[in-house]
């Protein structure tokens, strides 16, 4: 079933009791972090960012690799969240038992007021230490790439720079992106808590994600086989679309913020 307005969407989203929210790079569009399916500019224009974000890319090249990344962590930390970002931290707010799950390595949803997101793809804040993978990296603070110049000028050109990852300084190790790179296993903590919550909650909704992704794309499947409802935001079909009791196509900027008032136009109190 597919509607335009968005009527039932916030029939579901009032009064559901256990929320699942899933995003995708497409909630960071909107803030100016380009997704996976963008080309790339820059520097990285001849690359595709499938090819780049893969453990023998980073082995074949580290500083191109890590220069990549350092160039998105900048670009993330010049971001802010936007009105679906904020808007998901109010239904989170409404209702307790919400659970946010991202495949972003970005930080705005923690920055738009989301407590604890659950990030399968890892962070680009949260670098670790090529030879013990569990082990969070520790780097001088000098090898912050990120760090403007004593002159003002933003350390990271506009179109980026190859730059060599630091040292772990326990062991001397590589340094690379703590982030789940294509081929690698997710983080099994937060793929459990997941699943956990999707084969428990009575709304998921899934905003700004291609559903192509394994076995992030698995989620709404679980949920809706689970007997839940699926709300999909994104401007294009995806493959979720068959899962979905409802489609909204729409920006998750545009259309979060109002499926939000809708679903709370006749009763404003916080459920207690
Ligand atoms: N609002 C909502 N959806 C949007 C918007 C927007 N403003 N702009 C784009 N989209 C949609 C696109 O139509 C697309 O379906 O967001 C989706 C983005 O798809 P992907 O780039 O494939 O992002 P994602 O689904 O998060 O990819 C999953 O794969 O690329 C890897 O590890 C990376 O975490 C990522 C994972």
């Amino acid at each position: 079933m597919e509607e335009a307005l968005p009527h039932r969407a916030a029939e579901l989203l009032g009064d559901a009791r256990r929320v699942v929210v899933l995003t995708g790079a497409g909630i960071s569009a909107e803030s100016g972090v380009p997704t996976f399916r963008d080309d790339l500019t820059g520097l990285w224009a001849r690359f595709d960012a499938r090819e780049l974000a893969t453990a023998a890319a980073f082995h074949a090249d580290p500083d191109l690799v890590w220069g990549w990344y350092e160039w998105r962590r900048t670009r993330v930390r010049r971001a802010e969240p936007n009105p679906g970002h904020l808007a998901i931290a109010a239904i989170e707010a409404r209702i307790p038992g919400t659970t946010v799950i991202t495949q972003n390595v970005d930080d705005l949803h923690e920055r738009a007021g989301s407590p604890a997101p659950i990030h399968l793809h890892g962070s680009l804040f949260a670098p670790r230490c090529v030879a013990a993978a569990a082990h969070p990296a520790t780097i001088d603070d000098a090898d912050d790439a990120d760090a403007d110049a004593p002159d003002g000028e933003p350390a990271q050109p506009h179109d980026g720079r190859r730059i060599a990852p630091p040292r772990c300084t326990s062991c001397g190790a590589l340094v690379r992106p703590g982030v789940v790179w294509f081929g690698e296993m997710l983080p099994e903590a937060a793929f459990t808590a997941a699943v956990e919550a999707a084969a428990a909650c009575d709304l998921l909704l899934a905003v700004g994600t291609s559903g192509v992704v394994y076995p992030a794309a698995e989620i709404p499947r679980i949920a809706a086989r689970s007997g839940a409802a699926v709300i999909q935001v994104n401007p294009e079909p995806t493959p979720l679309d068959r899962v979905c009791a409802v489609n909204l196509r729409g920006t998750a900027a545009h259309v979060l913020p109002s499926l939000v008032a809708a679903a709370w136009a006749a009763d404003p109190a916080p459920r207690s």
